[in-house]
């Protein structure tokens, strides 16, 4: 798969508005990025650590995965993104190993990424995104 770094580690949250603070005022952490993606119906908060981010995901529809996790879960740790040089590429090499894929395709994420999802049942419970510039 070639990974080369975590690229983000997404949080799901209730609220941005309380989340936000405590990255920025506990972790003295910056959000630098608010973005909503309407795909996923989630709004996302990014911030920088190292070469990895923080990216929290507060839930826009009550039908919104991100909604269902918290459902069930709780908030807390929602997924691990892993930075690949080609996502399709490694959707392929992941199917021919038998994954269950979420994401037969690359689609659109946050910041312009190319993002795609591989199924928990099929990575010892750890929803795992790979993306890609
Ligand atoms: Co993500």
């Amino acid at each position: 798969m070639n990974i080369s770094h975590i690229e983000h580690i997404g949080i799901a949250v209730k609220s941005l508005e309380t989340a936000i603070p405590y990255y920025e005022n506990v972790l003295g952490l910056k959000c630098y990025s608010i973005e909503e993606v309407a795909d996923q119906k989630v709004k996302t908060a990014f911030f920088k650590v190292g070469q990895t981010k923080i990216e929290l995901l507060e839930p826009t529809a009550e039908d919104s995965p991100v909604a269902a996790f918290i459902e069930k879960r709780g908030e807390g740790i929602h997924h691990i993104a892993f930075k690949v040089d080609d996502v399709a590429c490694c959707l392929h090499e992941a199917e021919e190993k038998g994954v269950r894929l979420i994401d037969k395709a690359p689609r659109k994420g946050a910041e312009g990424l190319k993002i795609a999802f591989l199924h928990p049942k099929s990575t010892c419970s750890v929803l795992t995104e790979l993306c890609t510039e």
